[in-house]
């Protein structure tokens, strides 16, 4: 996959996330016509079949192999994009499991039925159109819930970490992997929707991820950084173009902030208590 296609570093030439109020309406559809765009391009392409955004990171592969998903599983990904990881996890699980994708892009859930589609998967992998933040399943459905790469794009994270364990079984796992941040960032970095869309500026410490996911109510909670998969795709040069700014000051934080290594990348993996009713 190339460079211009990954949507999980910063999509800086994005037209579509021009500066707003930032409130909560205007961000969540920034992200959504910016995937949208991107699911439809990726739809437009001959060569969409192979594209799993989230492949490029080695946090991927880790993931899968936490999950160990097998026959008769019930798996949730949480902002499936293109459906790849989903149907990955469809042909393990096979017709006496499901593999559920959810995302709130009409057109990455196209893409991704017409995939499971031609793949003849569409018995065992499902995808609805739905918000993270109001998931349309009962309680206690999957044995795992994943995301990899959407947190960071939502804005209320403890909301969404809420929503993911309301639906797993007592005793299932969250498992998923984001962009964090190893320093504060610079305002100027958070306030701007190119960055946010491209998955930088709605970042939070991993910390604040373990800290969200036990309050959610997972225990045994784990983290494995992945910092040194980002590291080859931030740079200063490419943070400052998208951000054109004129304030001094500004620019030298966010030199400092991106040259000390201030994004990073990691896998969290938490339980849900088995005694949880
Ligand atoms: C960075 S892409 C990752 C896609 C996929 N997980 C992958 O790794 O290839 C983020 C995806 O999350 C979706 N997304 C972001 N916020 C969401 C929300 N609040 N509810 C549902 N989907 C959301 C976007 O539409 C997009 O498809």
């Amino acid at each position: 996959m190339s460079d211009e296609e990954s949507c999980c570093k910063p999509n800086l030439n994005q037209s579509c996330c021009e500066p707003s109020s930032g409130s909560a309406n205007n961000i969540e559809e920034a992200v959504k016509k910016v995937y949208g765009q991107l699911w439809t391009s990726q739809k437009m392409s001959k060569s969409a079949k192979s594209k799993r955004l989230a492949s490029m990171f080695s946090a991927h592969e880790a993931l899968l192999k936490e999950l160990k998903p097998q026959k008769g599983m019930t798996v949730l990904d949480i902002g499936s994009g293109n459906g790849e990881t989903v149907l990955t996890i469809a042909e393990k699980v096979g017709s006496t499991g499901k593999a559920v994708g959810v995302d709130f892009s009409p057109e990455g859930i196209a893409l991704a039925k017409e995939k499971a589609k031609e793949r003849k998967l569409e018995k065992i992998a499902e995808f609805h159109q739905a918000n993270a933040l109001e998931l349309p399943f009962p309680d206690n459905s999957f044995d795992a819930v994943i995301s990899e790469c959407v947190v960071c794009l939502i804005q209320d994270k403890q909301k969404a970490l809420n929503e993911k364990v309301r639906v797993l079984k007592p005793g299932g796992r969250v498992i998923m992997h984001d962009v964090i941040t190893w320093a504060p960032m610079p305002q100027a970095m958070r306030d701007d929707q190119k960055l946010y869309c491209g998955c930088v500026g709605g970042a939070v410490s991993l910390n604040e991820y373990v800290k969200m996911m036990r309050k959610a109510g997972l225990t045994n909670v784990k983290t494995v950084d992945f910092t040194k998969d980002v590291k080859k795709m931030m740079n200063v040069g490419l943070v400052a173009k998208a951000l054109n700014l004129k304030d001094d000051n500004a620019v030298h934080g966010i030199v400092d902030f991106v040259r000390k290594g201030g994004i990073g990348y990691a896998l969290l993996v938490g339980t849900k208590n088995p005694n949880a009713v």
